[in-house]
């Protein structure tokens, strides 16, 4: 049977999008098989019931509070707030700044990102601190006179960036919900800053893989080199990063809060960056952001009500989508990803990312239809296509029709208090790093974001998302996320609490997490070390884990006709908490990379 698939070699970009790959012909006639990216994939002959994992991580066990983050010291900081008394947005906040310092290829001032909370009495809100164009920005910013897109202006350097929210994401989270001081909260991400922090060696890899394009785009800056005078040598896990222009940002938001950020030395310190590169980020620009309390997006899915962010994201209304979609479906009893489980599923995806394309955007400046997108007879009609017997071919799927409908390196962390306020934070710069510019004098990394607006209609971006009209670019819109940070509740009382980076990939990752414990019995931790998939409409294929379907699954899909591409990556980064029958918090973090629980 193995000489059903091709062992082509694809070149994985950004590990999502891969290079056209030579594919199988399947029995119903469409294009179906295996692609690989590097190395030569073996099968594992395994038993169909059994559940691979990516390791055999244990969750981390606490009753009285948990933090689960991408960084070590950043969910040690989270820990700190709430032993000292914290609550849950004390520590979300202390957690995003601590994350600035130690983790800055998405850890950020300079970024963005999206709060879900509910508090211990059942009331939830949430909060969008996305980035927005900057006024000068246009629709055609990123195109040449004959209309065709210039490469990598919305990616690197400094037209690639947003107008950034975090810091007001984070005065008007505290304003509202904190319970310490604002300088408390502040002090342990000035003091990584300050005295430095250790490398882990995923950190010291990090910058050294940037370092040739950092004093490209920071001609004359030190910023993220090892050293100054030689500016070849490299960084090693353990070596101490110290970051005085970044303590200094700090200091200044911390004695005058958004002032310290959008007016005065700051902001005069990032006009000054961007005149020098050639930017569009203007002092108005600063001193115009405010971050939007929004109504959470929440929805019931079986005895669970699924707390979540509404538009600027799409991640919220997708998730919906695909857990009402395979609702439909027993997807229990046929078991965790077997043929007929994935082939749902997938379908569910490619479904949902046409209508994300076509429907989504900035709620600020168009109307969306979120009640009619969520509705379960709308979500049946989009199963009338659908045949178990073959693949849908994506160029036959569109955004669905609604009736009176007129006409997209991130990071997340959980965070419960003893009382059982909960909070998901998903924060990002974009791609790791952002735009690799550095604010001179300031220190810290600036946003890419602008990417994820739909640059030309049809053209995807860099997670091979394509838009069109609803994401366009427009000055001070938001642009459209994918970005997912989550609370559940079951019967009434909190449940889970997930979330992780991904790009496009965060939506199905997040779908799947859920599902692995809800319906397929995973504790937290299994279901963050579990095995995953995606499929986003376009490009037509399913991207894979290894060992993430067994042989039979593979075989059933590829003579459906689905195109199956295995990453020499990974999915996901999930940061989660699951509250457990008698009330212990399970903190899982991602065996993937650093992430850590920490929990007390
Ligand atoms: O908002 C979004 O959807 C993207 N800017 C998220 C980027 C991301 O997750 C990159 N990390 N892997």
């Amino acid at each position: 049977m193995k000489k059903l698939y091709q062992y082509a070699a694809c070149l994985l970009i950004g590990g999502l999008v891969a290079t056209a790959c030579k594919t199988t012909k399947s029995p119903s006639g469409q294009a179906g098989g295996v692609r690989q990216g590097q190395g030569v994939y073996q099968y594992r002959e395994e038993d169909p019931l059994t559940k691979p994992f990516y390791s055999d991580r244990k969750g981390v066990i606490g009753r009285n509070g948990m933090v689960a983050s991408a960084h070590p010291e950043a969910s040690q900081v989270g820990l700190t707030i709430l032993q000292a008394g914290g609550n849950a947005v004390d520590a979300a906040v202390a957690v995003q700044f601590a994350l600035a310092v130690v983790y800055p290829n998405a850890g950020n001032v300079g970024g963005g990102g999206f709060m879900v909370y509910r508090d211990r009495s059942g009331k939830a809100y949430s909060l969008d601190y996305r980035e927005k164009a900057p006024g000068r920005s246009t629709a055609n910013m990123y195109l040449d006179s004959a209309g065709n897109v210039r490469p990598g202006l919305s990616t690197s350097g400094h037209l690639a960036s947003g107008v950034p929210g975090s810091v007001d994401g984070m005065v008007e989270a505290h304003k509202r919900f904190g319970k310490l001081t604002w300088a408390q909260v502040l002090q342990p991400a000035i003091d990584l800053a300050t005295n430095g922090y250790a490398l882990t060696e995923r950190d010291a890899t990090g910058l050294n893989r940037i370092r040739k394009e950092l004093q490209t785009i920071n001609p004359g800056k030190a910023y993220f080199l090892k050293s100054t005078t030689d500016t070849s040598s490299r960084w090693k896990q353990g070596d101490k990063l110290v970051q005085a222009d970044l303590a200094r940002t700090l200091q200044r938001i911390q004695q005058q809060g958004r002032a310290g950020f959008y007016e005065g030395e700051t902001a005069r310190l990032l006009t000054d960056e961007m005149k020098r590169g050639g930017g569009i980020i203007s002092e108005e620009d600063l001193k115009n952001y405010h971050a939007v309390w929004r109504d959470p997006l929440q929805a019931t899915y079986k005895e669970y009500n699924v707390i979540t962010m509404p538009p600027t994201s799409s991640g919220g209304v997708a998730l919906i989508q695909l857990m009402r979609l395979s609702e439909q479906y027993p997807l229990r009893r046929w078991g965790w990803n077997r043929d007929s489980t994935v082939q749902v599923m997938i379908e569910a995806e490619r479904r949902v990312y046409a209508d994300r394309a076509k429907f989504l955007g900035d709620p600020d400046f168009l109307k969306i239809p979120v009640a009619q997108l969520i509705d379960p007879a709308y979500l049946r009609s989009r199963w009338q296509d659908f045949s178990f017997a073959h693949a849908t071919d994506s160029r036959n799927v569109r955004g669905g029709t609604l009736p009176g409908y007129e006409s997209l390196e991130t990071t997340h962390f959980s965070i419960v208090d003893k009382e059982g306020n909960a909070v998901s934070i998903t924060t990002t710069l974009n791609g790791g790093y952002g735009s690799r510019v550095v604010i001179g004098g300031a220190g810290f990394f600036m946003n890419n974001e602008m990417d994820d607006f739909s640059v030309k209609p049809g053209v995807p971006n860099m997670f091979g998302l394509t838009g069109n009209q609803a994401n366009a670019i427009a000055p001070n819109k938001r642009m459209l996320s994918s970005m997912t940070p989550t609370i559940l509740e079951k019967d009434g009382k909190l449940f889970m609490v997930v979330g992780t980076p991904g790009g496009s990939t965060i939506i199905t990752s997040v779908y799947q997490t859920i599902l692995n414990v809800i319906e397929h019995g995973m504790t937290m931790q299994q279901s963050v070390n579990a095995l995953k998939f995606h499929h986003q409409w376009l490009p037509d294929k399913t991207i894979f884990e290894q060992g993430a379907f067994t042989e039979p699954t593979t075989q059933t899909l590829i003579s459906r006709g689905y195109i199956l591409e295995r990453l020499t990556n990974t999915l996901g980064r999930m940061d989660c908490v699951l509250v457990r029958p008698d009330g212990s918090y399970e903190g899982a973090s991602d065996p993937r990379a650093d992430n850590t629980a920490r929990g007390y």
